[in-house]
């Protein structure tokens, strides 16, 4: 090891592990020693910049709590997290998308065609659709989790005149694998920037906005749980989102809405107002 040299550390830090050491382990492990290692040579790191490195992952410790996680925003805005969500959907199914870090537990279970709107402001849209399998059939009982953000651009949990649980419910589909709420459109918002994140994103010039969406998590047992969250396709933001989170087949369709269409069970139908808009979107999930 006393002769070890730039073209020498990377093989002889990974021949020091022991022979029983998880295959997996190694592989992401020996990957990425290769890759940090490639990355200083390429760039031929200065010791200042490598301490600036280290700097904001302290300070990014340092920010984290139980309502903000700065390493999964870090992830977000590099693009890892929307990486890791397309190199694992399936072909055929509704794409993931990032968690983000506002999803709460325990919302509220809502009845199919149950009402979020409640005092909330803003435009009105009932938003509807069925949970499939991949070949095509409806998935019964399946539970679907929906958080968004109230006209302002926040979560409930971030703003302290919202209820706990505004804008966020929990319902389970019945034999026709259907869900249908009534709620109001999301807002576009931005990550936050206060942190080693802003400080990254201020220096190489990019905005912190998301374009609007609804978040989702659906479950069904035999199937693989879906992250997801779907976008208008009309928001100004849907081609320049900090986060990578868009994807074609994640883009709905607001369109003006008939009441006279409306199924019977949407609970807020006589008292949504003339130009409330109507969504149709399906989740098809892989098996799980
Ligand atoms: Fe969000």
């Amino acid at each position: 090891m006393r002769t070890v040299s730039p073209s020498t550390l990377t093989e002889t830090l990974l021949g020091l592990s022991s022979a029983d050491t998880d295959p997996r382990v190694q592989e992401v492990l020996g990957a990425l020693v290769r890759h940090l290692h490639a990355f200083a040579k390429e760039v031929g790191l200065t010791h200042a910049e490598w301490r600036k490195g280290l700097e904001l992952l302290t300070r990014a410790g340092e920010i984290t709590d139980d309502d903000r996680n700065e390493f999964v925003l870090f992830s977000d805005v590099l693009g890892l997290s929307s990486l890791v969500d397309m190199i694992n959907s399936p072909a055929g199914c509704t794409s993931s998308s990032v968690l983000g870090p506002f999803h709460q537990l325990g919302a509220p279970e809502v009845p199919v065609g149950g009402d979020l709107i409640g005092t909330n402001e803003g435009d009105q849209v009932v938003v509807e659709g069925t949970v499939r399998d991949q070949s095509g059939a409806p998935i019964s009982g399946a539970v679907i989790e929906l958080w968004q953000t109230a006209e302002n651009g926040l979560y409930s949990g971030q703003d302290p005149r919202q209820e706990h649980y505004n804008l966020r419910m929990s319902m389970t589909t019945g034999a026709d694998g259907r869900y249908a709420v009534s709620t109001v459109r999301p807002a576009p918002y931005m990550v936050p920037t206060d942190g080693p994140v802003g400080d990254i994103l201020r220096a190489t010039g990019r905005h912190a906005w998301r374009p609007s969406h609804l978040h989702f998590i659906v479950q069904a047992k035999g199937f693989r749980t879906l992250v997801t969250e779907v976008f208008p396709s009309d928001d100004p933001y849907l081609d320049e989102d900090a986060v990578f989170g868009v994807r074609s087949d994640l883009v709905m369709e607001y369109r003006p809405g008939n009441r006279a269409e409306l199924a019977q069970d949407i609970v807020a139908r006589d008292r949504l107002n003339d130009s409330f808009s109507k969504v149709d979107f399906d989740f098809v999930l892989p098996p799980g």
